[in-house]
């Protein structure tokens, strides 16, 4: 084959290696960057003088040294330790992701993995494929990775090793086909000797297959996303004056010319573009990949975090979805509680529905799961809060991958890929009444809200909302009570108090308390709510200043003492592990609407919740 690689455009390749240091892994990109030169000739002699000091003899260079010597780098706002290093030969430059190998380590592997167009699938021969193996495969497929080298390492180390070689060749086959892989190539390699890797070795003359290098600079990366349909997102809004209005975004998939139709697919309008403006001068057309200006030919309202698409191959638009996630938050998922979902420039709240199964990595069953642990792969449905605009990540991995972050930590939980839209959210619609929270609210003569008491048990939630309910009702206020310990008799049956249970019960309760304020009721809730999550959702759920945050502030030590229902003394002797203030966190709240000490008598606290809400009896 004529090598012209060096008479064309330069073009990158971002690939990654999955495998552990015991499989050779440092050793194979020491191996890379030193036999295409990529280390720095300073590099070089300080490697020479480590590897004697290592024990290396003859002036060999150990290259595992010069991965393991670089301290890993920390992705901007995402704590995973990936490592990227670069290379280049005559045709490519490389960028490869260098993840930590451990079999635990999921979120390395899929950090590095979410923006790789290859990956190397490193296996001990002597070893054979491992579960971490099987794991690192189904990541890569599911990540979207299509072209797969498996390069079998150590070949010079095993007995037999051309039959070995194809055994293990049989195995990965077999276990591959569904990962739905465009291309697996396999290479017996020694990566210490340098077999295979840069260089063809008479080592191994019953081979035919080419060299590591040979397929990383021939693999054929680029195509995929300009066939597919034209998507970008509007990253801002240019308004350089002159009535200069354009849309600025990364061309995420697809291509589009001066002249093409594009339609705005929140909103489906429809528009022309009439400029692709550039840093550099117009073009008459951008691709994948390109940062262009778009400038349309009629006046469409357009804002950032909408998508440009081709009109005949949209989007989704669905506040409702189906999608694999894996989990990379040491706090496990909660189904129900609220996180951030950022897909694209889109940034919306978001929530998972139900968990539907956990996907058992080594073999790709599903299990059974209530919540998803760091590093396991789970299938659920999430809802957003307003409607998201995707492609499935099948069909694209730029507008079908997301990342949930945590609302209060900021970091990032989770990498999830959209399997597709719910039904049920698309023919499911909103309906109009004629009445409303005003208008019944104005029929009562009061303003609606939700008290909202929390605190631990037996901090006198309860008591104090039984007194105040009197209170306002011989006021003339419409009232409802929604007590933990009786709505779990009923509605919340089936909810124990597992950190996903109690989320659950808070989701729940808010939502009815939510409708109840649609009523135009002033609705009392007395629940423990521990987290500060769920008690922030809650006030969300309705109009501001409308939900009053209470809280009843007893130290734990009196309700010991007070123990009304005798469960302290059980949680005590060890017979409820997690009792809240015992063997469960509770999240005092920080800056409560109205702070109430537990220790006073309940009148004086209901006189001080009456106070807060202007209805103190002068007299009293
Ligand atoms: S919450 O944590 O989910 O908000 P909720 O207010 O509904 O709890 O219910 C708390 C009541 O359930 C307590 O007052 C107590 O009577 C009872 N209970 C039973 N087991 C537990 C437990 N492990 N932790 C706390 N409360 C418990």
């Amino acid at each position: 084959m004529p090598d012209n690689g060096a008479l064309k455009e330069k073009t990158l390749l971002r690939f990654l290696i999955c495998g552990s240091v015991d499989d050779g892994k440092s050793t194979l990109i020491g191996r890379l960057l030193h036999d295409t030169r990529g280390i720095f000739d300073d590099q070089l002699s300080a490697l020479a003088r480590a590897s004697q000091r290592h024990g290396a003899v003859d002036g060999a260079l150990d290259l595992a040294l010069v991965t393991d010597g670089l301290e890993a780098e920390r992705e901007q706002g995402i704590t995973i330790d990936v490592a990227y290093r670069y290379f280049h030969t005559d045709r490519r430059s490389f960028i490869v992701a260098d993840a930590p190998g451990h079999e635990q380590y999921t979120r390395n592997m899929a950090a590095g993995a979410s923006t790789a167009d290859m990956a190397v699938i490193l296996i001990d021969a002597s070893k054979g494929i491992l579960p971490q193996t099987r794991r690192h495969s189904v990541i890569c497929g599911l990540l979207g990775i299509r072209h797969v080298v498996v390069a079998v390492n150590k070949i010079d180390l095993v007995e037999r090793p051309a039959e070995r070689f194809q055994l293990i060749c049989d195995e990965y086959e077999a276990f591959a086909a569904t990962l739905g892989f465009a291309s697996i190539v396999k290479i017996p390699l020694s990566a210490k000797l340098g077999h295979n890797v840069v260089t063809a070795t008479e080592a191994t003359a019953w081979f035919d297959g080419p060299t590591l290098l040979h397929c990383l600079e021939s693999v054929d990366v680029r195509a995929a996303p300009v066939e597919a349909a034209f998507r970008m997102a509007v990253q801002w809004v240019n308004r350089a004056g002159d009535g200069f209005r354009g849309f600025a975004g990364t061309v995420a998939s697809g291509r589009v010319a001066v002249g093409d139709k594009i339609v705005v697919a929140s909103s489906g309008k429809v528009g022309h573009v009439a400029r692709i403006a550039t840093f550099d001068g117009d073009l008459d057309h951008a691709e994948a990949g390109q940062a262009v200006t778009v400038l349309l030919a009629e006046d469409i309202d357009i804002s950032r975090g909408d998508m440009l698409a081709a009109p005949r191959a949209r989007p989704d638009v669905a506040d409702q979805f189906a999608a694999h996630v894996v989990w990379m938050g040491d706090e496990p998922l909660l189904p129900g509680r609220s996180y951030l979902l950022r897909c694209g420039t889109q940034l919306v709240p978001a929530r998972v529905t139900a968990l539907k199964y956990r996907v058992d990595i080594t073999d790709l069953a599903p299990r059974p799961a209530k919540m998803l642990e760091l590093n396991e792969l789970g299938v659920c449905n999430l809802a957003t809060d307003v409607p998201l605009v995707f492609d499935p990540y099948a069909t694209s991995r730029a507008t079908g991958g997301f990342i949930l972050i945590d609302r209060v930590s900021h970091a990032t939980v989770a990498a999830g890929m959209i399997d597709h839209a719910l039904r049920r959210a698309t023919n499911v619609h909103r309906v109009a009444h004629r009445i409303g929270q005003a208008e019944r609210a104005a029929a009562l003569g009061q303003t609606p809200r939700i008290l909202w008491f929390t605190g631990l048990s037996g901090s006198g939630k309860s008591t104090i909302a039984d007194l105040l309910e009197q209170e306002l009702q011989r006021r003339g206020v419409r009232t409802m009570l929604l007590d933990g310990d009786n709505l779990r008799h009923g509605l919340n049956r089936d909810l124990g108090f597992s950190d996903a249970d109690r989320v659950e019960n808070i989701r729940r309760v808010g939502e009815v308390a939510a409708l109840m304020v649609q009523a135009g009721l002033v609705v009392l809730c007395c629940f423990i709510s521990p987290f500060a999550q769920e008690r922030q959702m809650v006030r969300e759920l309705v109009a501001d200043g409308e939900f009053l945050e209470i809280f009843v502030d007893t130290p734990i030590e009196e309700c010991i003492r007070r123990d009304p229902k005798g469960l302290y003394a059980k949680a005590l002797a060890g017979q409820i592990p997690n009792f809240t203030g015992l063997g469960s966190a509770y999240e005092a709240p920080a800056a409560p609407d109205l702070y109430l000490d537990g220790m006073q008598a309940p009148d004086l606290a209901v006189r001080s919740v009456l106070l807060r809400l202007a209805l103190a009896d002068e007299s009293a």
